[in-house]
């Protein structure tokens, strides 16, 4: 036998015993004439003691960092005890040992606080995937997989696989695509999810589908986006929106339960999509905290129905805010004492070509009662205390105002909100909030193409009292300059996003089950018939077969994990990633192929460069 026990599971209460142990060498510590050694596995450290008669046998055979090795010996009771592991207060008395396979010098230390950078650790990532911290990861991640499926197990959900080489059909995202040698010239395409598949199988009479997969897509990478990933994918027949969000709920209710231990008892809040933008100025906000903005100016291409509040910027001569498309103000809770360096620190930090804005303007609302601002030439105290009480600020609190074009400064008074959060220690990782974001406007408006994409996909339906309107105006925009004027503008989906501390983890929708529709959809994309039969075909042609009303939703499996284990990248928590620039540098992929079986598939390369 290889091994009697693992080196995480020997107590004081198996004191005596004769038992056997095989792991990796973690640290070698001589003391005279006698050696310790700590034995690593998967499930911990135990600490081994190498007596006198042992010692001219480890000279003959020096045992290095990362051997792998087979130990016989007596738990004894530690005279020296660490309580800071489960085994502390053991070690074994070596009576016999055999080294099982040597070890190179590992090119960084294998422990918590490594030494090694991210690229060596990523090329190394064999020897990455041992060490503590990385194992938790993984281990969450099985935890994670293991909790969602039981809970979709026990909601009748099943399992079904859906195949990877697939049609291209590109839509938000690039494809990856293959080359077939058995049909020369024609290409698959890797799925960038089972959309379609999984629309299919609902089609067939399988009311609950569910299957952790990988998804494709060539996009470009950020911390929480990677070129494969995994989804929680699923999707039910003969429900409304309502059943999904519920059941859905539950089950991220339930992977809280089962992997953190916590109880989420209260009611998911929901938000329409137009109060997010509003509110907090962006589509998935962090709601561990208040920091509401204000509008100080219409904002006019997003909320063509919300309140503005430009009565209390107007007629101060103040260009900057006259001038600008948007002014949007938050209000900091503590920090009216901002010092000089600190207030131009913040200045800084929207310049910076990330953030992009051109200054910052701060109303200090101090303790005593007075204001104080970086515009007080144009504004007076009465009206800074206007400014400031719109924003909700309180004495003692700081406002900070961006002003500018519409999107950019909305995008940077959200990352500022999240900044002075994070500095102020309001996102906590061990808190988590939920939020279901709602009412996602159908299409978008794609400047580059002027005309309508999918904001979901191509499958989202509108809500109901709206396919109307869809079907009865000509989705042709004829003055991109209004094309917020368009009907189709205000055409809001059956679509929801869950929203987990700030990071979108899922998204689904209601779909459209019937020809008529799916093919009025398909035009208002801009797609003729034959592409469209071309395309979806397929789709279209098991929508005439009593295809049930169905909707579903995906999550980000990977995201999910690195949440739920207090991390920003996804990358952690994946046994195997890319790096940002989309390479496996452990295997040195992508990489060139040989001639011959370019010749197979028939493919000359012509590179630009
Ligand atoms: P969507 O495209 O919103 O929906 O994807 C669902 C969830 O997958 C995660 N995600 C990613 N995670 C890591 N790397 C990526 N590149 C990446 N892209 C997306 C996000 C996202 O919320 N078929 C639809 C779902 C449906 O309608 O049922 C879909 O794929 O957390």
């Amino acid at each position: 036998m290889f091994r009697t026990h693992t080196c995480g599971e020997l107590r004081i209460t198996d004191k005596a015993r004769e038992i056997t142990l095989a792991g990796w060498v973690q640290t070698i510590r001589k003391f005279g004439a006698i050696t310790f050694v700590d034995l690593r596995d998967r499930y911990g450290i135990t600490q081994l003691l190498f007596g006198e008669e042992l010692n001219k046998q480890l000279e003959e055979n020096p045992l290095g960092r990362e051997f792998v090795l087979q130990v016989i010996g007596t738990v004894s009771e530690r005279s020296n005890k660490n309580p800071n592991i489960p085994t502390g207060d053991i070690e074994i008395i070596v009576s016999s040992f055999k080294i099982l396979n040597k070890s190179s010098v590992p090119p960084f230390t294998i422990q918590d606080d490594t030494d090694g950078g991210d690229d060596l650790r990523m090329k190394y990532r064999f020897l990455d995937l041992r060490r503590n911290a990385v194992k938790k990861n993984i281990e969450l991640r099985y935890a994670v997989n293991r909790a969602a499926r039981n809970y979709l197990h026990q909601q009748g959900f099943m399992d079904i696989e859906t195949p990877f080489l697939i049609k291209s059909t590109p839509e938000g995202a690039r494809d990856f695509v293959v080359p077939s040698r058995m049909n020369p010239g024609q290409f698959y395409a890797l799925p960038q999810s089972p959309q379609t598949f999984k629309q299919l199988l609902m089609v067939s009479g399988y009311d609950r589908y569910y299957q952790i997969v990988k998804c494709f897509r060539d996009e470009d990478l950020r911390a929480d986006r990677q070129p494969e990933f995994t989804q929680i994918d699923c999707e039910m027949a003969f429900v409304e929106q309502e059943d999904i969000l519920n059941m859905f709920e539950g089950m991220v209710k339930s992977i809280f339960k089962e992997v953190k231990g916590i109880d989420y008892t209260e009611p998911v809040q929901r938000m329409t999509w137009e109060d997010a933008m509003w509110n907090y100025g962006n589509d998935k906000p962090d709601i561990r905290f208040e920091m509401k903005l204000l509008n100080l100016k219409k904002a006019s291409s997003v909320y063509t129905s919300k309140q503005d509040n430009v009565a209390l910027i107007n007629d101060a001569s103040f260009k900057v805010f006259d001038e600008a498309e948007t002014v949007l103000a938050i209000s900091v809770p503590g920090c009216a004492d901002y010092s000089r360096k600190q207030t131009d620190e913040l200045t800084e930090w929207v310049k910076r070509p990330q953030i992009g804005m051109k200054g910052l303007v701060f109303i200090k609302c101090n303790t005593d009662g007075t204001y104080k601002s970086s515009i007080d030439k144009f504004y007076n105290e009465k009206k800074l205390k206007a400014i400031a009480d719109a924003a909700n600020a309180k004495a003692g609190d700081l406002v900070l105002i961006l002003a500018g074009a519409e999107e950019r400064t909305r995008k940077a008074i959200s990352e500022l909100r999240l900044e002075m959060a994070e500095r102020w220690g309001l996102r906590k990782k061990d808190e988590f909030k939920l939020l279901w974001v709602l009412d996602f406007p159908l299409f978008e408006y794609d400047e580059e193409g002027n005309r309508w994409v999918a904001r979901h996909h191509p499958f989202t339906s509108p809500k109901p009292s709206q396919i109307e309107t869809m079907i009865n105006n000509n989705p042709a925009i004829n003055n991109a300059a209004e094309y917020l004027k368009h009907p189709y503008a205000n055409i809001k989906a059956n679509a929801y996003d869950m929203v987990l501390n700030g990071n979108e983890i899922g998204g689904g929708s209601i779909r459209i089950y019937q020809r008529e529709l799916q093919e009025k959809m398909f035009a208002a994309l801009g797609m003729d018939k034959e592409e469209q039969q071309h395309k979806f075909g397929f789709l279209l042609g098991a929508f005439e077969y009593g295809a049930p009303p169905h909707g579903g939703i995906a999550f980000g499996f990977d995201r999910l994990c690195a949440i739920l284990g207090g991390s920003e990248s996804i990358r952690d928590f994946i046994a195997f990633p890319k790096n940002n620039a989309g390479r496996d540098v452990m295997l040195d992929a992508p990489s060139t192929i040989d001639e011959r079986q370019l010749e197979e598939l028939q493919i000359r390369l012509n590179l630009k460069n």
